[in-house]
């Protein structure tokens, strides 16, 4: 083969090719979509109405058969009217994941988010509620969508260098900061700190009450060795082996306010993410779940106990509230926390099995399942067993709107949607969602 064939060969099948683009509306996975000689192409990088320099990345054997290319930019030949700087010169596609719509101008953002969540709903059929309603809203008081990440995972490289992996690579890059993380978190100067070898892995919370929180996590590590660094300050230290966590200053978990309530967590435990999302995800429940006084309310994949606080003030002392987590330290610190409360029981199991095997209904049920949703079964399940109100809260949409529809399909209706961006500067969308039953068609 000449090289001019062996060229043509290349360009044929896209290898490490790179096209101009136009770029239209967005897609799923935070990418936007582009056209080329037919075919559609994801791009990441890049915001609508750009042409763009990007770099194919399927790999040259599997890229002429494939339905569809994924690409990242390059070059910006022409910037879209939502581009602004960036406000993390260390994220995106050369650096770090976690803010890939960094580049974006924060409405902007939040109306891709919208028409992501709308399209994806309209995809999945569901048609009980008027989709134009579904609006992604900011976070009450979050004006530039700074400094909301109160939990952080540290990558460690084999030197022990602390930083975070590359947008979709295993490669620890080096940061020097973080803007979207907590001031608590930015102030323990991680990306500075060497860590001792056999570390994988750091977790680091800022809560809303309490001093901060550092895990260091290594199958191997050795807790005894450790020196806490002076600029960790106050911040409570443990460390996870094969063996489980073992407290070094602290007692492994942390602290965190809702209202008037303390929560206790496990320091590498479950809790929202953005730090106002457990006190507006509580309003918004409370406003939707509307349980009666004296009935009951199923809490389920309940965490330690967020909901289930909110439906026990509902039901009231004689009522009766169930929180079920798979977690065993989540549902036993749930009971713990909620132990004032003593309409609340928890248990530890699997939702879909738990509920498959509960004799009899319930008034209300709130659910908040992880990214891969509540699945076809439970919502079959639930929409036979709920008699009011399901609510839904859900942090991946796409999930969402396939569980949405087989509610409808089982003849319950969305009434309400409220959708929420508590992950700015990433393509991430929380929602809270309300089902009766019936049809509004
Ligand atoms: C998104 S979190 C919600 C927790 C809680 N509602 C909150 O807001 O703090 C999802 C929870 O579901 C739990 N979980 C995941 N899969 C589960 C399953 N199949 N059965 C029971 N719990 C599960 C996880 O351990 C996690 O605590």
């Amino acid at each position: 083969m000449s090289p001019d064939q062996d060229h043509r060969h290349a360009d044929e099948a896209g290898a490490a090719r790179h096209l101009t683009l136009t770029v239209g509306a967005p897609a799923a996975g935070g990418t936007f979509v582009a056209r080329h000689e037919g075919r559609v192409v994801f791009v990441r990088g890049t915001a609508p109405g750009e042409t763009v320099t990007a770099r194919v990345l399927e790999d040259p054997s599997e890229a002429t058969s494939a339905r569809f290319w994924r690409a990242e930019t390059v070059d910006v030949l022409e910037a879209g009217l939502d581009r602004v700087p960036t406000v993390w010169p260390e994220a995106g596609v050369d650096g770090v994941g976690g803010a890939e719509w960094a580049h974006i101008a924060l409405p902007a953002q939040r109306r891709i988010a919208t028409e992501v969540m709308q399209d994806l709903l309209r995809r999945a059929g569901v048609t009980s509620y008027p989709l134009q309603d579904v609006q992604v809203e900011p976070a009450p008081h979050d004006m530039d969508g700074l400094g909301w990440r109160t939990r952080v995972r540290f990558a460690v490289d084999e030197h022990g260098r602390v930083g975070m992996r590359g947008w979709r690579s295993h490669e620890v890059r080096e940061v020097g900061d973080n803007p979207l993380a907590a001031q608590a978190i930015r102030d323990l100067g991680l990306g500075a700190w060497t860590a001792p070898p056999g570390t994988e892995a750091v977790d680091v919370v800022a809560p809303s009450a309490g001093p901060a929180s550092v895990v260091l996590i290594g199958r191997e590590l050795d807790p005894a060795g450790l020196e806490v660094p002076q600029a960790w300050g106050d911040a409570d230290v443990s460390v996870r082996t094969a063996r489980g966590l073992v407290p070094l200053h602290g007692d492994g978990t942390v602290r965190e306010r809702v209202g008037e309530r303390l929560f206790t967590v496990s320091a590498t435990g479950f809790w929202q993410v953005h730090r106002r999302a457990a006190e507006l995800l509580s309003e918004v429940v409370s406003d939707a779940l509307r349980a009666p006084r004296g009935g009951s309310a199923w809490d389920l994949f309940g965490g330690v106990g967020l909901f289930a606080a909110v439906a026990a003030d509902q039901v009231g002392p004689d009522g009766q509230v169930l929180t079920v987590e798979g977690n065993r330290r989540a549902s036993v610190l749930a009971a713990e926390n909620l132990q004032d409360l003593p309409q609340v029981s928890a248990a530890t199991a699997d939702v879909t099995d738990w509920v498959r095997a509960r004799k009899g209904g319930v008034d209300c049920v709130v659910l908040d399942p992880p990214r891969s949703g509540a699945g076809v079964e439970l919502i079959g399940l639930l929409t036979a067993k709920v008699r009011r109100r399901i609510v839904y809260v859900s942090c991946e949409p796409s999930t969402l709107a396939r569980d949405l529809a087989a509610a409808e399909r089982a003849g319950w209706s969305v009434v309400d949607v409220r959708a929420f961006d508590l992950f700015p500067h990433t393509h991430h969308i929380e929602s809270v969602t309300v089902l009766e039953p019936g049809s509004t068609r």
